[in-house]
């Protein structure tokens, strides 16, 4: 089976939060669609002044460029596939932080391409922040996007590689990240991958460039395999060839096959309503990697998360530790505070991983309220006894003897013990 991860430069994201990024993700592509057709309305005129644009801050991604390599920035505000269809050239709009001159202005290395800024080629100069505007007769937004650009890439691998992990032992691919934007056609470009300097692929080997996939196939994933990789997509542009290069960073992990297993929640769960809770899932992987294995939490059919907008119940951080050799990972469901609702609600944590998915569900339960009449009561008992039993003796002190008194003070004390046995 072929596996392979890839993840932004960075950032090391496992695949196992893929039921909530595709959340993730379909909200955002939502938003972006409402937000390129609030920009694509008919029409053209442009009647917003420059003063009135609502900044919507800066690009979480820093491009982190190769000094004399093509970059193509492009506005995180403009969704690509729509925005290459739907936006006229000048609706997007580019400049550098700090500045008014609109770019390319007459910056030849630069050209304004659809909703994106091309570079061609980068130098160490180009490195800043780029604001990019987009613009229709009602609305003006405008974002920020971070250049770096490195001369040495050599001691710059560590930051502008991308992470990639496969899984030893497999036949799995590295994936040349960030170059879609050159080069659509197949005859326009080629792939090389590097180890070092040594060019990989061609020699019937282990590796294997699957060039129109622009990855790398790598059979028997082993130990050694782990380091750094390069990619150089070589693209014709207006009769110029320039080099793209991208560097990866290989991680190799051992296979497990072995089945997490959950230890919490129980079955029922004691709760107060008003008061707060919470749930713990916890699931012991033995000696496996908790990379591959994703936890989380279900009310019903929903995700937690949809399912209480208002964060009356929520999903607590995950957290990842190993005690004696075994890992566990955890991740409570807070509830702030329970209410009825919750008794008939099913609440499912689900333990996904290489080997398949599990479900563990548990109900919330009213707790027996502490609030006891027996014990609220053995204390007036008491005194009634006590009263009882002075009572009783003065009456009989008086009809008869002393001895006779306290027989029947016996008897009294034996009807008035109301304390009730367990
Ligand atoms: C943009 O430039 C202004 C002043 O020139 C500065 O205060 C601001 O921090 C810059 N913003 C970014 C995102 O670099
Ligand atoms: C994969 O490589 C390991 C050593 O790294 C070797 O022991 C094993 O036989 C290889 N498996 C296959 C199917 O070639
Ligand atoms: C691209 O890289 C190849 C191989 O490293 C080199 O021969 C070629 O001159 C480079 N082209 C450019 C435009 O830098
Ligand atoms: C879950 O379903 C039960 C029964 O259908 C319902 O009473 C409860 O309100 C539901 N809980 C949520 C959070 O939707």
């Amino acid at each position: 089976m072929l596996s392979s991860r890839m993840q932004p430069a960075g950032h090391w994201i496992s695949t196992s939060y893929f039921p909530r990024k595709l959340l993730g993700a379909i909200f955002i592509l939502y938003t972006l669609i409402m937000g390129v057709s609030a920009f694509t309305t008919p029409s053209k005129e442009h009647t917003v002044t420059a003063g009135n644009c609502s900044f919507r801050g800066k690009h979480y991604k820093v491009e982190l460029r190769v000094a004399s390599e093509p970059v193509v920035l492009r506005c995180p505000l403009v969704w690509p596939q729509l925005g290459a269809a739907a936006s006229p050239q000048d609706l997007v709009t580019w400049r550098r932080n700090g500045s008014a001159q609109r770019l390319p202005g007459a910056e030849l290395r630069m050209q304004a391409k659809e909703s994106a800024l091309w570079i061609l080629p980068a130098v160490q100069g180009d490195a800043g922040t780029y604001v990019c505007t987009v613009r229709d007769a009602s609305h003006c937004e405008e974002m920020s996007i971070e250049l770096k650009i490195f001369d040495d890439v050599e001691t710059s691998l560590p930051f502008i590689s991308y992470p990639q992990i496969l899984t030893l032992g497999t036949n799995s691919m590295l994936m040349c990240p960030d170059t879609l934007d050159f080069a659509r056609d197949k005859a326009d470009r080629s792939i090389r991958w590097y180890k070092g300097s040594v060019l990989l692929g061609g020699d019937g080997g282990r590796f294997h460039t699957v060039e129109e996939k622009r990855r790398l196939l790598i059979v028997n994933v082993s130990m050694e395999d782990e380091g750094y990789y390069r990619c150089v997509l070589t693209f014709a542009h207006e009769g110029r060839e320039y080099n793209v290069t991208r560097n990866v960073r290989l991680r190799v992990h051992k296979r497990t096959n072995t089945v997490p297993v959950v230890i919490s929640p129980l079955d029922t769960i004691s709760a107060s309503l008003g008061s707060r809770l919470t749930i713990p899932c916890k699931v012991s992987l033995g000696a496996g990697t908790p990379l591959t294995t994703s936890l989380w939490w279900m009310a019903n059919i929903t995700q937690v998360e949809s399912a209480y907008s208002r964060g009356r119940v929520t999903e607590g951080p995950r957290r990842e530790y190993s005690e004696n050799g075994e890992n566990f990972i955890e991740v409570p469901l807070n509830f702030d505070p329970v209410i009825r609702e919750d008794l008939n609600t099913d609440f499912k944590c689900i333990v996904s991983s290489t080997v398949g998915l599990q479900t563990l569900r548990t109900t919330v339960k009213e707790a027996p309220s502490t609030f006891s009449w027996e014990i609220a009561l053995a204390p007036l008992s008491l005194v009634l006894l006590v009263l009882g039993g002075i009572c009783m003796h003065q009456l009989c002190k008086r009809r008869s003897g002393k001895a006779y008194g306290l027989t029947t003070l016996r008897t009294g004390f034996q009807d008035f013990h109301p304390i009730p046995e367990k």
